[in-house]
């Protein structure tokens, strides 16, 4: 295995300084992001555009030497990929389309989706080159639930009532379609991991406010089934899962077998997480996003939280959602030299 700090961490070793990197970390709060996402077109230009994505992945790394990488491509390229056309239109976030019926499912558990998202391996391939040996690569993927979510409003950000109402008015096709993904997923995370990714992150954003057992069905079981598929034919590849706003049932995730680290969200309590996640998985995150806005005191206070709850167990240090556009990049080179000095005390 690559000897980096993060996957010694994933593997269950404690260290004084926890490896550092962020949901976010290349994006629109980066002034060299923006260059390159203009000199691109459009976003799915870039993400499709392995010279340009491999070199978006690697920006973050070289401003903050965080310790790892994490591919850049997005979450709704399996749909994309599978045929529902995406596309961001300015300001208004994701757009897919035609929206998802039962007959235009029928058509995408057969598809053969890695030819589509070849170039995603090849910049895999091609971070994987430009990264340090001491830095780790993660391939990532949306988990069935929230990928679902978008597949079926046609993108946009979901009405969660309406969705929860069209799960249980029509059962058999959504289950039929986290299925389908499922499957999918596992072929797309394995790909990525033969490029080079050497962890995978899924993200469950909308599993939040689901009731018990909507909330098994629908993403621990998915989640565990993915995770479960890409071990058994690339063992050993350490599987993180982030089901954003689930309270207490994150314990749910954390003791299945197939988990190795657990995202938390900025409202949990850490405190909670350190007593009952920790014994079952490697903690991962929580720091408010927002707090990066101002920076400064009350970022830093925030980010002692945690590495003093978290000092004597495997923790990796991030946030507990991505960055937000306004994030000012200074801020994060303040974090990031906080946790570093703080963590040598
Ligand atoms: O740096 C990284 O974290 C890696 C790349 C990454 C992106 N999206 C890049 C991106 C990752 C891991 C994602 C995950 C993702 N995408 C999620 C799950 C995590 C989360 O943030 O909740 C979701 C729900 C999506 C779907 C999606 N993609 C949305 C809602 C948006 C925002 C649309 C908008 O205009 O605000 C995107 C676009 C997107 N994905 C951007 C980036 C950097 C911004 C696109 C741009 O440059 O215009």
């Amino acid at each position: 295995m690559r000897d980096s700090s993060f996957l010694r961490t994933l593997n269950g070793e404690v260290s004084a300084i926890p490896p550092i990197w962020f949901m976010r970390q290349a994006g629109r709060y980066l002034p060299e992001y923006r260059q390159l996402r203009a000199e691109a077109g459009s976003f799915m230009e870039l993400c499709f555009n392995p010279d340009l994505a491999s070199e978006v992945t690697l920006q973050p790394i070289r401003r903050f030497d965080l310790d790892a990488a994490i591919l850049f491509a997005d979450i709704l390229l399996i749909p994309h990929a599978l045929g529902q056309n995406l596309s961001f239109a300015e300001g208004e976030g994701p757009v897919l389309k035609p929206k998802l019926t039962p007959e235009i499912l029928k058509g995408f558990r057969d598809q053969n989706i890695l030819e589509t998202l070849a170039p995603i391996f090849e910049t895999v391939r091609k971070t994987r080159v430009g990264l340090g040996a001491d830095k780790a690569l993660i391939g990532f993927a949306g988990a069935p639930w929230t990928v679902a979510t978008y597949m079926l409003n046609g993108g946009s950000s979901p009405d969660p009532a309406a969705l929860r109402e069209r799960y249980y008015s029509e059962q058999p096709f959504i289950s039929d379609l986290i299925e389908t993904l499922a499957e999918h997923t596992i072929d797309y995370l394995v790909a990525q991991i033969d490029a080079g990714a050497d962890a995978v992150q899924l993200f469950d954003t909308w599993a939040s406010g689901l009731p018990w057992p909507v909330l098994d069905a629908v993403s621990v079981r998915p989640m565990d089934k993915i995770a479960v598929g890409v071990k058994k034919v690339r063992p050993g590849t350490p599987v993180i899962m982030f089901p954003k706003g689930v309270g207490e049932k994150a314990t749910e995730y954390a003791t299945l077998s197939s988990c190795d680290a657990i995202g938390i969200d900025y409202a949990m309590d850490p405190a909670w997480a350190r007593q009952h996640l920790s014994p079952h998985a490697v903690v991962q995150g929580g720091l408010d996003p927002l707090l990066m806005i101002q920076g400064g005191e009350r970022m830093k206070k925030s980010a002692a939280t945690f590495l003093k709850l978290f000092h004597d167990v495997p923790y990796i240090f991030n946030l507990g959602h991505g960055f937000t556009p306004q994030t000012p990049p200074e801020h994060v080179l303040e974090l990031v030299d906080f946790v570093h000095r703080e963590g040598q005390d």
